[in-house]
């Protein structure tokens, strides 16, 4: 049997199953993913407990929100508006009646928080996510920068913010509601469908006496007993110990959820909410017609061969969600780290204009609108409201909060071979010089957990390893690294080194007693998970990778994180229990969906802190949630190897990078199973343009190294990745903007079209940064697609540089060796040509600047360059360039800030030579056809090709550097 499948299974009918999966993965079948494993909704009491509230909400007339305000506790001071929130049915709540607390924060950023807490808890409730989500305490808008409006009878108080006074958020008192306008028009509205609900925390024994006595009263006052109605039972089911499959969730707090409806106005496409194997424009989950019938849930989970087209949770969380129509752009960030559920459901009715059947009969084309709900199992409800106005501005609102992606190592963005497991020293060295004999680039060879001793993280099977240290050297020799895999599971092992530290240390998470460790199953058997709430933990586990240490490491070796969900085998769902407990005393459920960011963070520490240091680290997670992007890169997890998981991907890997982690990419080739060569091979073409690009096989798979297939395969694979070696200075400079305001590297086509309706639901096409159009071939036997060509300009191949007008879509040949992948007008890309071995041999090599003129002539791009390994780019060692064509002249110039001499500081011995590399070759696309080149005095000679609709002009050696300031006159 496998050790694909060697989870520790928790009976025997599990150990039937899992052989069965295997038997079927062997024989190539695809098998589903075992449904029963996970909850749906209504097996998560909180869940349906809130759901049956929407339900009740809509099956009651004129129902509107117990909420309200005291208009006499609002307040406004400072950039906060605060007030007292209560239910007015206090009779129904089951605790003490108090208000809730109310608060908005106005930011300088002019993104908007609002809170909602509960005064005085029995218990404090977790308020902590915070603490580790958000880079910085924010400012607040000061005064001057908002107005007060009004504040009416009616108890509503509106204030006017943002730099052009553009944005209103209105506080409604009776019934509460909050509703934000951009330029007076209703956008985003918290609790207009009246679904707030709050679960206070409560204490079991006075709750169970209480009920008790009521019932005792009743029988003896004789009191009518009002028959309460299903929904209304089903409010108060499961609020304390609840059992799922073999397993009790404790819960010793009790209830503690909350939800709340956000109204997306006007706008009928939401994008976010990662990750999910789905559409990047969310579908309904509730409504008549919804195509999912269970909401999309938030709880990240290892979920073995996972479905597509489905709502269920996956190993990554990212409460942001994005909506955008013609008119308006706008997201929210529930900042949450408990198990979350999102229902969305999509109308044409609009209440503020009047009711749908007068839009029926007037033929009104009515407002879309999507309402969506969310409920959380703990914590405090904390909502972030972004207003843009542009996409732009909302990745850097968000980002402002969350923090941006950090700058990878330059050798991160080039391809990484994996598998599961390349097996011996011998091997490694195999496929290192296999990739050499046939000429394909790679930068990075990765170990599996069959490396390790008895999976026992930091340590190295010595029969199969001996030498890892000269492994690693004589892949750094060709200018290559290696990733060793280090799962978050402590093999409970007294002679291994780590187990026995992090029990002397006292950092693995506890037992719901708080007291004794907690154990489950893992890769290597009975194991201990670290507690990376624990500082000490952190440090002391950031410690484990300084090379005396991690024994037969060297600085050529980087790191895998996976299974951080974290996923236990033996666990609930595959997962750790809610109920034990993390430093300080933190219950799990509460930060659940974190943990896995946290370990990632611990170990991007331990690379950066290396005894040698100055390397800027690069860790692969499979966990993740908001503020991953500043600790590396994350993948997509399991997949397999059908057309079907080659197309989900884009959306996949979209949506991951709307909701701010770019870096980010899918196995190439499918995880589970094993391709056929045709497929192996379009996942190369579409692999190219993931923004992290590795190609990964299951144990039980077959060897699949890219030269394995022969002919036409092998030439088809090498000529994809090579292409992706060509774009590397344009890959580079997209994930510096990145770095730097939080902009999505691959973009789906409504944030470059933000007008054009016909993109917003497309994501089978995409964008790289605002200049490459890349529409994949997700099919089998299929040569030619069909590819939207938005905008009003035209579009290069970049291969032949074939022309297509915009708008609209045309059918364009996509053979076995290329998929359609075009060129922005207007735009200039930065390309090295160059075919080399590593993207390390290339540092030297000169560079093309291919610029696609627009339609008045004009064009422009960036450079950005650093020494791409280490931290001094932070203190302004780098180039940053601006390349423009206008009024016929093509000029290069520094943004500012220009790295060191913008800073009076001497010019680095780095940019000076990078500086003074050439540019080699400008290819000018869309030009009336060019003569000449002249630099200054100096003539430079132009050849041009006319092909159909387009001039080809290429310019050799112009004799310009790419550092250099110079004005190129093209006549
Ligand atoms: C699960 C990961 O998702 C997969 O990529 C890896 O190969 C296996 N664990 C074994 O480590």
């Amino acid at each position: 049997m496998s050790r694909g499948n060697e989870r520790k299974p928790t009976s025997t009918k599990a150990i039937v199953l899992r052989s069965v999966l295997a038997l079927g993965l062997a024989l190539g079948c695809v098998n589903a993913v075992k449904r029963e494993d996970f909850k749906t909704c209504a097996q998560s009491g909180f869940c349906a407990r809130n759901r049956a509230y929407a339900d009740l909400a809509k099956d009651t007339p004129q129902w509107t929100s117990p909420f309200q305000l005291n208009p006499s506790s609002l307040r406004l001071q400072k950039g906060i508006i605060s007030g007292d929130l209560l239910n007015i049915q206090e009779e129904q709540l089951p605790a003490s009646g108090k208000a809730l607390s109310f608060e908005l924060h106005l930011l300088d950023t002019e993104a908007v928080r609002v809170r909602i807490n509960e005064v005085d808890p029995i218990k404090p409730r977790y308020d902590g996510v915070q603490d580790t989500v958000l880079i910085r305490p924010y400012g607040y808008s000061s005064e001057g920068q908002y107005e007060r409006l009004s504040k009416d009878d009616n108890g509503v108080l509106s204030v006017k913010y943002g730099s052009e006074g553009q944005n209103t958020v209105k506080i409604t008192s009776a019934p509460f509601k909050v509703e934000f306008l951009v330029n007076g028009v209703s956008t985003v509205i918290l609790n207009e469908e009246g679904l707030l609900r709050f679960e206070r925390l409560r204490n079991k024994e006075a709750e169970s006496e209480k009920l008790v006595d009521q019932g005792a009263q009743g029988e003896q006052e004789g009191e009518i007993q009002i028959e309460k109605s299903a929904l209304e039972l089903k409010l108060e089911e499961n609020l304390w110990d609840e059992r799922f499959k073999d397993n009790t969730d404790s819960k010793p707090r009790g209830p503690e959820s909350f939800g709340m409806d956000i109204t997306f106005s006007g706008i009928s496409h939401v994008y976010g909410i990662p990750e999910h194997a789905t559409s990047l424009s969310l579908k309904s989950t509730r409504g008549p017609d919804a195509p999912y019938t269970e909401p999309y849930r938030l709880y990240n989970l290892d979920v073995f061969e996972y479905e597509i087209d489905n709502p269920m949770a996956l190993y990554g969380s990212i409460p942001f969600m994005m909506g955008h129509s013609k008119n308006s752009t706008a997201a929210v960030f529930w900042m949450n780290a408990a198990e979350t559920w999102i229902d969305v459901e999509k109308t044409n009715e609009d209440k503020a204009s009047g009711l749908l059947s007068w839009i029926k009969t007037k033929k009104v084309t009515p407002t879309p609108t999507t309402k969506t709900h969310w409920i959380s199992e703990s914590g405090v409800l904390d909502v972030f409201v972004f207003l843009g106005p542009t996409q732009r501005d909302i990745f850097r609102q968000y980002a402002s909060l969350v923090g941006t992606t950090a700058m990878p190592q330059s050798f991160a963005i080039a391809y990484h071979q994996c598998r599961w497991n390349y097996n011996t020293q011998q091997d490694v060295a195999e496929v290192d010089a296999g990739f050499d004999e046939h000429d394909i680039p790679y930068d990075v060879l990765w170990l599996d957990i069959e490396h390790t001793n008895g999976k026992r993280y930091f340590t190295w099977d010595d029969a199969k390893f001996p030498n890892p240290a000269d492994m690693q050297l004589s892949l750094g020799a060709k200018g290559r690294k290696m990733v060793t895999i280090i799962d978050p599971h402590i093999k409970k092992d007294s002679g291994y080194h780590v187990s026995k530290q992090g029990t002397e240390l006292d950092v693995y998470i506890k037992n719901k007693d708080g007291d004794t460790d907690f154990d489950g199953w893992c890769w290597p058997g009975n194991s201990n998970w670290i507690d990376f709430y624990n500082p000490k933990a952190r440090d002391w586990w950031a410690s484990n990778f300084n090379y005396d240490k991690y024994v037969g490491s060297t600085k050529n070796l980087f790191t895998w994180n996976d299974m951080n969900e974290p996923s236990v085998f033996s666990g609930p769902e595959i997962t750790i229990p809610k109920d034990v407990i993390h430093y300080g005393n933190v219950e799990h459920r509460n930060v659940h969906n974190l943990y896995g960011t946290m370990f990632h963070s611990a170990t991007a520490q331990g690379l950066t802190q290396r005894n040698e240091t100055n390397q800027r680290p690069f860790v692969l997670s499979r966990a993740f949630f908001a503020g991953t992007q500043r600790y590396g890169a994350i993948w997509t997890g399991d997949n397999t190897a059908t057309w079907e998981h080659l197309e989900i991907a884009s959306p996949m890997l979209l949506t991951i990078g709307l909701a701010g982690v770019p870096f980010s990419g899918a196995d190439v080739g499918g995880f589970f199973g094993n391709p056929e060569p045709e497929l192996l091979t379009r996942w190369y073409q579409a692999g190219i343009y993931y923004p992290f690009f590795r190609a990964h096989a299951h144990l039980d798979s077959k060897r699949r190294e890219p030269w394995l297939f022969g002919e036409p395969y092998t030439t088809q694979i090498r000529e994809a990745v090579r292409t992706r070696y060509t774009f590397l200075p344009f890959w580079y400079t997209l994930f510096q903007e990145a770095s730097v305001d939080g902009m999505p590297i691959i973009r789906p086509m409504f944030t470059e079209f933000p007008e054009d309706e016909a993109v917003f639901g497309m994501d089978d096409q995409y964008m790289v940064g605002d200049a490459l159009l890349v529409k994949p071939v997700t099919k089998a036997g299929v040569t030619r697609s069909t590819v939207y060509f938005a905008g009003n300009e035209k579009w290069f191949d970049i291969k032949d540089y074939s022309v297509q007008q915009g708008p609209g879509a045309k059918e364009i040949a996509s053979p076995a060796n290329k998929i359609p992948v075009y060129q922005r007008a207007g735009t200039i890309i930065p390309r090295r040509e160059r075919p080399r071995r590593s993207s390390k041999a290339m540092e030297n090599d000169p560079f093309t600047l291919v610029i696609a003129l627009d339609s008045k002539g004009e064009a422009s791009g960036k450079i950005y360059l650093d020494d791409g390994e280490t931290f001094d780019y932070q203190s302004g060692d780098y180039l940053l360039r601006e390349f423009r064509v206008s009024k016929g002249v093509l000029s290069s110039h520094d943004i500012k800030p220009a790295g060191a001499l913008a800073q009076g500081k001497k010019i680095s011995e780095f940019v000076q030579r990078v500086g003074g590399l050439r540019i080699e070759r400008l290819v000018i696309l869309g030009s009336a056809g060019l003569k000449t080149v002249r630099v200054g005095d100096r003539t430079v000679s132009v050849s041009c090709v006319k092909t159909a609709g387009n001039h080809v002009c290429t310019v050799k050696e112009p004799q310009v550097a790419i550092g250099e300031d110079f004005s190129l006159q093209l006549e």
